[in-house]
């Protein structure tokens, strides 16, 4: 088992699979892009299949979320999946994408056994999301989305970053496409981990202000507390429910207490929280010739260092040196 100091048990695996992105979202990473990760410091698929399986085998990973970077980028995906989804006990497998290449390879994936997607989608309006994400990519986006829920990997859900007067007049409109399209929707509150450091706390849109906003359009009832377990998202009931939207307050609600996450960077690195001030290169050991005990050991010991919480409330915070880009979302 991975347990921390705390007794929190990491048990929900987050894998990068690649720093690069085909998409510049402000939130993320400058428009020029950034210096990508060389491929020889990537962990080879190989590597990522023995390290998941170490997660699975010996450490009690039951849940392994494939993310980027933008992981439809990564060459071979689809036989990744089927890799991870033949391990035993077969975990729970899902993507965090931009959904951009997801009309084509929904269906390989599916075939291969993911079992869902989250996608990011931070408005419907293209000339919004070409100054959001400096790419005129918005048709893509939806048409991966739909591909996604055609090919079964549900539930699809998809994460809205609102944003200060750019697209959070859109949280309404937002929520009714999705519920039309029979998409779970959450809202994100903005986190320190831009490339740029240029985050600050005025401009970060609140759980509490989403749900004002959305307040005015729609009934909202808090969804059963004990259902929420570890998951980020707070859920409310829409107009009486059956269908929900959920709110990430990863700043100002935050969830550190319930964390069951690690994560392991595309250059092999182990993050015991997105925040971490420090890695455990599981890489390096492999590749030194490391048993799988003893690479189990190290992961172990990575996460007993795990802190409380982000710290972000706190004078001393730093932000990490790596973006989400580079961390995994
Ligand atoms: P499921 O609920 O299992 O579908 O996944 P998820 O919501 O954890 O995954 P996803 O990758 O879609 O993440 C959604 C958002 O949650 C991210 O954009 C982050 O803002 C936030 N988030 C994910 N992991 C963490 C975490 O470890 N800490 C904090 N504070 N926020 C996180
Ligand atoms: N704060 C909060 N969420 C972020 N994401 C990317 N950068 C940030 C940030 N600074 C979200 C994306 C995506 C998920 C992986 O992380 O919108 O949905
Ligand atoms: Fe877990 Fe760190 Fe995220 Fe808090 S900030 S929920 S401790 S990964």
């Amino acid at each position: 088992m991975l347990v921390d100091s705390f007794g929190r048990i990491a048990t929900d695996l987050r894998v990068s699979l690649t720093d690069r992105c085909n998409l510049r979202c402000t939130y993320c990473m400058p428009a020029e892009g950034l210096e990508w990760l060389p491929k020889p410091e990537m962990l080879t698929d190989d590597e990522v299949v023995r390290l998941v399986r170490i997660g699975v085998e010996r450490l009690g990973i039951t849940e392994v979320r494939y993310t980027g970077g933008e992981p439809l980028l990564r060459r071979g995906l689809p036989d990744l999946v089927r890799r991870t989804v033949e391990l035993s006990p077969r975990p729970q497998v899902s993507l965090t994408t931009n959904a951009i290449g997801l009309a084509r390879l929904a269906e390989p994936l599916a075939a291969a056994g993911l079992d869902r997607v989250n996608v990011s989608l931070d408005t419907l309006d293209r000339g919004t999301f070409r100054t959001l994400s400096h790419r005129d990519r918005l048709p893509d986006v939806l048409a991966g989305l739909a591909a996604a829920r055609d090919a079964g990997l549900l539930p699809v859900k998809v994460n809205t970053v609102l944003m200060r007067g750019i697209n959070d007049h859109e949280a309404v409109p937002l929520l009714r496409w999705c519920l039309e399209q029979g998409f779970r929707l959450r809202f994100i509150e903005q986190m320190p981990l831009d490339a740029q450091h240029r985050w600050s706390r005025e401009n970060m849109v609140t759980a509490d202000e989403i749900l004002t906003r959305l307040g005015a359009a729609f009934t909202l009832t808090p969804a059963d507390a004990a259902e929420r377990g570890s998951a980020p998202a707070e859920l409310f009931l829409v107009d009486g429910g059956p269908a929900t939207v959920g709110v990430i307050g990863s700043v100002t609600r935050p969830f550190c207490g319930a964390c069951d996450r690690v994560r392991l960077t595309a250059d092999g690195q182990v993050r015991n929280c997105l925040f971490a001030t420090e890695e455990s290169n599981l890489r390096d050991a492999m590749r030194a010739g490391a048993s799988d005990a003893e690479l189990a050991d190290r992961w172990r010991a990575a996460v007993a260092r795990k802190r409380a919480g982000h710290g972000i409330d706190d004078p001393s915070f730093l932000q990490p040196a790596r973006p989400m880009s580079a961390i995994g979302g």
